[in-house]
């Protein structure tokens, strides 16, 4: 599907829907890093919303929300209550696993669509696991709740679905370079508290995100090695999850996830080798040809994708398309994209728009609280 065009006043569509007509949505987790770009993305892309209620921890219950101006938006931030849950027909979760887990059957019974961008849900045969340019037929099997991929599997696929379909993909070997805002708000507070102490001679505090500093380093190291796994729960999730998305149980898929001092945007080095020839040409056509991907390849002229040029935009950006010289039939790209829009927030919302579209989403009650 195109996404619905942004319109000239962003709020113009949600205020027509604001008197009567459209969804009644929650927005769960919405101080959060991936929360506010929900907001602002509902309010860019006027989604059909009558009202739209934000939720958060109980620390900030009835806090009124320094958000993007949506008129549908109830002000004060409600915490999640048996009684505050009721007569939604769609709710966007960004608050962790915990809250997931909890909360996400909650609202479902509660007669909502779930679209949930933490990991809790994501390899439940039941749910679907859903990039709206790779395989949004997998929405029609949802049973209440539809998961959102990890933020670094999401733009990875964006960019190898269409190199699949034409030279089949047999093995990719990538390696991440993640921005602190895929960990929250907290990370990036942590990163530029220790780039401001160094900056000024001074010893940062230690630590308490990160195992480490992340300011002027690198961790090899993104989320955990949990069981005493030698590939960290990051690097499970991108051979896992790619698998679910693109279908295929047995591609191979060999991830290194790196956590890079950068605010916003993931940038990822992929080697991938295809079962039919792809020339370095042809890979640029297919690319420019498909949805939600920009080819920025043009570097004598210094024209790559960078992860500051991608922080705020939609596309995932492709460049340095060129041969492996060690290995036949295998390219090397960079994919970069910006972790809180494709990796996350604009998925959700491009998916909510897809569901809606396909009249996947029950309205409730229009009485409901
Ligand atoms: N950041 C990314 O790039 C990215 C990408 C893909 C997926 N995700 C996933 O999205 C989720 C959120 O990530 P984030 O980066 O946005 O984290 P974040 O910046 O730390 O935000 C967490 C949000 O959850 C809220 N929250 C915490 N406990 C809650 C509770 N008991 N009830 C209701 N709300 C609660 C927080 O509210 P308070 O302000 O009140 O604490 C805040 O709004 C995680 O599961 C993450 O794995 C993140």
């Amino acid at each position: 599907m195109e996404p619905s065009a942004p319109v000239t006043d962003p709020n113009q569509e949600v205020m027509a829907s604001a008197s009567g007509s459209g969804f009644r949505v929650a927005v769960v987790g919405a101080t959060g890093a991936v929360g506010s770009v929900v907001l602002e993305l509902l309010a860019q892309r006027g989604f059909q919303a009558r009202e739209v209620v934000p939720f958060a921890s109980e620390r900030s219950a009835g806090r009124r929300l320094d958000g993007p101006a949506l008129p549908a938006l109830s002000a004060e931030l409600r915490s999640l209550m048996p009684e505050t849950i009721e007569g939604f027909d769609l709710a966007l979760f960004s608050a962790g696993s915990d809250v997931s887990g909890e909360w996400a059957p909650r609202f479902a019974d509660a007669g909502a669509v779930v679209i949930d961008h933490s990991s809790r849900w994501r390899m439940e045969p039941d749910v679907p696991l859903v990039v709206s340019e790779v395989n949004p037929h997998d929405l029609d099997a949802h049973r209440g709740i539809v998961a959102n991929p990890n933020c670094s599997t999401m733009q990875m696929v964006v960019a190898l679905k269409p190199l699949h379909d034409e030279a089949g993909i047999e093995r990719v070997v990538v390696s991440t370079y993640q921005s602190t805002s895929g960990t929250g708000v907290r990370a990036v507070e942590e990163m530029k508290a220790q780039s401001h102490a160094l900056l000024h001679e001074l010893e940062p505090d230690p630590p308490s995100v990160y195992p480490h500093r992340i300011a002027f380093n690198v961790l090899p190291q993104v989320e955990t090695f949990k069981d005493g796994d030698d590939y960290t729960t990051e690097e499970r999730k991108m051979i896992n999850e790619t698998r679910k998305i693109m279908g295929e149980e047995t591609l191979r898929i060999s991830p290194t996830c790196v956590r890079v001092p950068v605010v916003c945007g993931h940038s990822e080095s992929i080697n991938l080798q295809t079962r039919d020839d792809l020339s370095p040409e042809r890979c640029r056509e297919v690319l420019a040809a498909a949805p939600g991907v920009t080819v920025l390849d043009d570097p004598d002229a210094g024209r790559y994708p960078l992860a500051i040029d991608a922080a705020g935009r939609d596309d995932v950006l492709v460049g340095r398309i060129r041969r492996d010289p060690s290995n036949e039939r295998t390219l090397n790209l960079w994919v970069v994209g910006d972790n809180l829009r494709k990796g996350a927030a604009l998925n959700a919302v491009q998916v909510a728009e897809l569901m809606a579209e396909r009249g996947l989403i029950r309205p409730a009650a229009r009485t409901a609280a």
